[in-house]
């Protein structure tokens, strides 16, 4: 089976009700189809509301960008899979290094994350990425298998069938800093042998997309790296000509 593009914007925690309409409505005018590809937007928490109305029956899915590991209960300031699913959202990001980074959130928590994601039917889009400091050190394959072995360790890997693999260098985010195609292709194929190793069908037909300063003009030539099938974009997300061109450019 050959595998379609995905796009997904990662708007982080940016907008507001006026600017977001604004950006929403732009996007699903630019999209009124995508051939062999779709597409989504995941949105600051409050704003789900929006996004469902906005593009509820439009080309354009819609998510969030973390999930809490657990269903319910005395975790102030959390949100569960089901609150999710309650928002119509198809997709959520689990694993984002900012949350790795910034929130500590470990290998283990990740992987549960993903889990209670896929238990509401949410599809998790699971980042995994290297420091610089551990690419330079040689270091990346060791870290990217560590991360995807802990989520294939809780789960399974039948279950990475229904999921998106996000390879986002954390040197490349927000940095203007770009993997070549070369090197995210290289890590691309990595990923999918990792996950050969359990389960070949699946592996070949995973979407893995990549994240880390992807721009309308760089996006073609990362697209058509055979094991590149799409992206997770955060800053150009922002900018409706730039996703939507970005959108295109995952078509095959
Ligand atoms: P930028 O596209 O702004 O580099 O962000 C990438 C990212 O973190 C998407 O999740």
């Amino acid at each position: 089976m050959a595998r379609t593009g995905f796009v997904a914007g990662n708007w982080k925690m940016h907008g507001n009700l006026v600017q977001n309409q604004e950006l929403l409505d732009a996007i699903v005018l630019g999209i009124p189809s995508l051939q062999n590809a779709s597409c989504a937007v995941c949105v600051p928490y409050p704003y789900l509301a929006q996004a469902q109305s906005v593009l509820k029956g439009t080309h354009v899915a819609w998510g969030g960008q973390d999930v809490s590991q657990y269903h319910q209960g005395a975790y102030t300031g959390e949100v569960s899979a089901g609150m999710l699913a309650d928002f119509g959202c198809c997709y959520v990001i689990v694993g984002h290094s900012e949350r790795r980074t910034l929130y500590g959130e470990d290998n283990q928590v990740v992987a549960e994350k993903f889990r209670s994601a896929q238990e509401q039917s949410l599809i998790p889009i699971l980042c995994v990425g290297e420091t610089l400091a551990q690419r330079e050190a040689n270091d990346t394959e060791q870290v990217i298998a560590m991360q995807l072995d802990a989520v294939i360790g809780l789960v399974g890997a039948d279950a990475i069938k229904h999921s998106v693999i996000a390879y986002e260098p954390v040197w490349a985010i927000g940095t203007g800093k770009t993997a070549t195609p070369q090197q995210a292709q290289d890590v691309h194929a990595f990923v999918r042998s990792r996950i050969a190793a359990h389960n070949s069908e699946i592996a070949a037909d995973v979407q893995i997309v990549y994240g880390g300063s992807v721009k309308a003009n760089n996006a073609p030539e990362l697209f058509a790296m055979p094991d590149i099938d799409g992206g997770l974009i955060g800053g150009a997300s922002l900018v409706a000509a730039e996703f939507i061109s970005i959108c295109f450019a995952a078509q095959s």
